[in-house]
């Protein structure tokens, strides 16, 4: 009887930039990538917080929207789809700060175009409007806006594609 080893080889990962450029990274079975990122246009509907958690539950977040190729990109799917679908922004901690959930980070709050991080805020929005808006969607007609966190539709989750694993097995 041999012995058998089974041998991960882990491809490229002491070189990242040459792995994407190899194009040796996958996103999970079902996303789509986008440049660096994969995504997962989630249709069933749910409020803000049960897909900010169904995305946590997949090893993913809630979509950030980083620059103007992202969010057009999303623009896009959100149209072919039909719907609204919530990302990632939130301000319900404290009905002041808009952070992205994925790290906390600052929501640009405008005017859009200007500063270092990217936004696109409808006009007028976010308006809070009866006080009761704290959740970032994106809107099938006004793209960009602020709604009831209860509200129940799609989201979009988020994540990186990851190295490509090949089990081995010799001997
Ligand atoms: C989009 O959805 C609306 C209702 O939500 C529906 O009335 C309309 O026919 C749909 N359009 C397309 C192109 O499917
Ligand atoms: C949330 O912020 C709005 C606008 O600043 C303010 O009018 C409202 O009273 C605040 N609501 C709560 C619950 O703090």
């Amino acid at each position: 009887m041999g012995t058998r080893i089974v041998l991960l080889l882990l491809m490229f990962t002491t070189a990242w930039s040459e792995t994407k450029a190899a194009g040796y990274v996958q996103c999970p079975q079902g996303w789509r990538r986008h440049q660096d990122t994969c995504h997962l246009f989630v249709t069933n509907h749910e409020t803000w917080t049960e897909h900010m958690q169904h995305c946590v539950q997949l090893g993913a977040h809630l979509a950030t929207i980083n620059d103007e190729r992202e969010d057009k990109y999303l623009e896009a799917e959100v149209h072919k789809r039909n719907a609204s679908f919530w990302v990632g922004g939130t301000n319900m901690n404290n009905n002041k700060t808009w952070i992205w959930i994925e790290d906390n980070s600052p929501v640009h709050m405008g005017p859009c175009g200007t500063g270092h991080s990217y936004c696109a805020w409808n006009r007028g929005v976010p308006d809070n409007s009866h006080d009761n808006e704290h959740c970032l969607e994106l809107n099938l007609r006004t793209h960009w806006n602020d709604n009831y966190c209860l509200v129940l539709q799609g989201a979009v989750c988020e994540t990186k594609p990851k190295p490509e694993y090949h089990w081995i097995t010799v001997g």
